[in-house]
């Protein structure tokens, strides 16, 4: 019998990107039924999800080798509190689907009892009594058949106690919580631009109110919420995670850049590396109880404690997910005063560094459209923010980077665009490089045309100025609408 799973559940099934599905659904090959897939529409369209039915348990628990197993085993367990609590909840129901199959089946002995005392007094020869009384043995001998599980039914059951699913209204965004992950954490890991302040419990800026399921204590918190808030539901999202399977949560979410407040934080330098002889790392930790709360794609403006206060703006390169940890290329430029204290051993681990921001729109929107990157030596920095946070996001049905390089170093992190396009069917990554920024942006220009010919998509341009209008002006001539251009000009 089919079996209802959300689009969220059907990708983990099956092991596609979420963008994946819904692309499908988008084209008509699956039916959404109240924003539910049927297991047997996914099994038709992923026939490898299906396991053999013999030895199910041994293979279930044994399964070394298949996908699904490897699956499981990549994600964490939660805490045995958090399993516990899970594990009780599904047998509770468990236990109620049985009370209820018991009462039904009983109910049903009485009325085949009460049908052949009438069927006898009748003589045994009215044959509406006869054929009702044939139905009911018929119906009975189906439903007490052994029939082999169906396995999707069985990984539906085992992902819902080691991986909850979380709904957030109003959006109708989901998310899973996986391992230790608190809703706040979890939210963040899946692109979620949720409401949050210090991370820590203390300012009760992550207030969600708990609308359906249970959560659970996770991190102790000092902020108090009031009896009434309690009495409403709300919990600190920073300090929760889901103790059912499934989780509905009311809270507002930041819609775009100007949701997010501007911050001043000092930060610590946590480690300083040369990414090439151009082009350095800059890695910065925030406090624990104060992070920094950005959009994907966006600045900030980097001060320097004891730097003649020399401040420059600089493109987040690391993910928002990892709001503690920001990473910054940092390529050599003399009128930079961050840069010329990188490079000449003026900054080193443990030094502060005043951060303040975040600014700009280069951000990503909701859309179903596929996802074109293109970068320009450093212009990568704010590129792979958004790719991080559009791969959390698990939402676009494919992804393409393109990075052009004007110095032969210029292809500093080639190695982990090599390892997406690996890892990643729906990803696809190409390098080029020229010393003239702009001759450099008509081969990508050109590429692009031939690669997404016909793919209505959205663009992403960053890098120098010549790169950037170039490549843009490329991409209007191509006839693409200006409204899916984003361009960011990093020097
Ligand atoms: S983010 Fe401050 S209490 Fe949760």
């Amino acid at each position: 019998m089919s079996h209802w799973v959300t689009i969220w559940r059907a990708a983990q099934l099956v092991g596609v990107p979420r963008g994946v599905l819904q692309q499908r659904v988008r084209a008509g090959e699956i039916a959404l039924n109240d924003g539910l897939v049927s297991t047997d529409a996914l099994l038709a369209l992923y026939p490898q999800a299906k396991m053999e039915e013999s030895g199910l348990l041994e293979r279930v628990v044994q399964i070394r080798d298949e996908a699904f197993g490897k699956r499981l085993r990549e994600r964490l367990l939660p805490s045995q509190e958090v399993l516990a609590q899970r594990l009780f909840r599904q047998s509770q129901e468990l236990a109620d689907v049985q009370r209820h199959l018991q009462r039904y089946h009983a109910l049903v002995l009485a009325l085949r009892d009460q049908l052949r005392v009438h069927d006898a007094q009748a003589g045994g020869s009215d044959p509406r009594f006869t054929d009702v009384l044939h139905q009911l043995n018929d119906g009975l001998a189906r439903a007490l058949a052994t029939e082999p599980v169906d396995l999707l039914d069985v990984m539906d059951d085992l992902l819902k106690v080691m991986s909850a699913q979380v709904t957030v209204r109003p959006s109708g965004h989901q998310f899973t919580v996986e391992g230790h992950d608190s809703l706040l954490q979890a939210g963040m890991k899946a692109g979620l631009k949720l409401n949050y302040g210090c991370g820590n419990g203390s300012c009760g800026m992550c207030k969600v109110r708990v609308t359906s399921g249970q959560v659970a204590r996770c991190m102790h918190s000092d902020y108090a919420l009031s009896e009434t808030e309690k009495a409403q539901g709300y919990v600190l999202a920073c300090a929760h995670t889901a103790a059912s399977s499934e989780l509905t949560l009311e809270t507002l979410e930041a819609g775009g850049p100007e949701d997010i407040p501007p911050q001043t934080i000092v930060t610590s330098v946590r480690a300083v590396r040369e990414l090439a002889p151009d082009t350095m790392l800059l890695h910065l930790q925030t406090p624990r109880s104060h992070r920094l709360r950005f959009l994907a794609g966006q600045s900030v403006t980097l001060g320097l404690a004891g730097g003649d206060g020399a401040r420059a703006s600089h493109p987040v390169a690391s993910c928002p997910c990892d709001d503690r940890n920001l990473h910054f290329y940092v390529p050599r430029r003399d009128d930079d005063p961050v840069a010329v204290h990188l490079f000449t051993g003026g900054l080193k681990a443990g030094d502060h560094v005043t951060v303040h921001g975040p600014q700009g729109d280069f951000v990503l929107d909701e859309t179903p459209l596929p996802l074109v990157f293109a970068a320009c030596d450093v212009g990568f920095a704010p590129i792979k923010s958004l790719v991080e946070h559009a791969l959390s996001l698990d939402a676009a049905p494919s992804i393409a980077l393109y990075w052009l390089s004007t110095r032969p170093d210029g292809h500093f992190l080639a190695n982990q665009c090599r390892a997406w396009s690996a890892a990643l069917d729906n990803f696809e990554y190409s390098a080029f490089t020229h010393t003239d920024a702009a001759t450099g942006a008509g081969q990508v220009g050109a590429a692009m045309r031939a690669d997404l010919f016909g793919i209505d998509s959205v663009f992403f341009v960053a890098g120098p100025a010549a790169f950037v209008d170039a490549l843009c002006a490329d991409l209007r001539a191509a006839g693409v609408p200006p409204a899916q251009v984003r361009r960011e000009v990093v020097a």
